[in-house]
């Protein structure tokens, strides 16, 4: 064989393997095990299971790698992604994905300042809205990799955010973004934020 030829097909093997693409029929015989905690369809019961349908893609691979390395520690998945290879989680990822997400309902007294808050952000001290990022019918962007929030449960979200304001969830990247948002929200900002959230579609 020629060097170019070896040369062009390491390239493509090699571009084969970062673009993996998931395959959800796979995924969805790989999610048996998810199912009792996520719901089989992605939809879980109990507000502590975060509901994985209809969850963006790109941003739920990326959770899964971050779960699996440890960067995201999630105490009840401890080894369950051990023998999970790339394809594995890129394939459970395309099966979520492709499942129609459930909503919820917003606590009445709660919406107004959930509302505020997510649409308008708190200009007095620069804190954006949620709008920008997670859409205004907050079904995040997709291609970007920001996640779906539209129907979530509201305890799981609250969880979510007090971590970030804590620095308990460290992996929003370099930017920390959401470490910087959530820095700005007091406990009544996300229990407001967390039940319109909730409500949200
Ligand atoms: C024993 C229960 C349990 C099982 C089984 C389980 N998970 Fe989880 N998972 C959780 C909990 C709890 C969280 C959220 C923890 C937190 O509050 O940060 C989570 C978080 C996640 C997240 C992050 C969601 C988000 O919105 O950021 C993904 C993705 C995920 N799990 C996928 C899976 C997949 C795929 C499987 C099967 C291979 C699985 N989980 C099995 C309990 C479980
Ligand atoms: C500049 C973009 C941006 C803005 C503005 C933003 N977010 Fe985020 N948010 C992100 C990104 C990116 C992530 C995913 C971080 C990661 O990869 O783990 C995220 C993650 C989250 C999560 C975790 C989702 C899950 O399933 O675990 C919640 C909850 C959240 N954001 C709520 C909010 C709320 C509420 C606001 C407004 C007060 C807000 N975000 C504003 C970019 C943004």
């Amino acid at each position: 064989m020629n060097k170019l030829l070896v040369s062009l097909l390491l390239t493509l093997g090699v571009t084969g393997l970062a673009q993996a693409a998931g395959d959800a029929t796979a995924g969805q015989t790989k999610a048996a095990v998810c199912g009792a905690c996520h719901g089989p369809d992605g939809n879980s019961a109990a507000p502590t299971f975060p509901k994985l349908a209809g969850q963006g893609e790109r941003y739920l691979l990326k959770q899964l790698k971050d779960i699996k390395s440890g960067a995201r520690p999630v105490v009840p998945m401890t080894g369950l992604l051990d023998n999970l290879s790339d394809q594995d989680l890129a394939d459970l990822s395309a099966y979520f994905a492709s499942q129609k997400g459930s909503v919820g309902a917003a606590d009445p007294k709660l919406v107004e300042r959930g509302e505020a808050l997510f649409r308008g952000g708190k200009v007095e001290d620069g804190m954006p809205a949620c709008t920008g990022c997670h859409s205004p019918d907050g079904s995040g962007n997709a291609a970007a990799g920001f996640p779906k929030l539209g129907g979530q449960h509201a305890q799981y979200v609250a969880t979510q955010l007090t971590n970030f304001r804590e620095g308990v969830r460290t992996n929003d990247g370099d930017t920390m973004i959401m470490r910087a948002i959530a820095a700005k929200l007091s406990n009544k900002d996300i229990e407001a934020l967390s039940s319109y959230i909730q409500g949200l579609h």
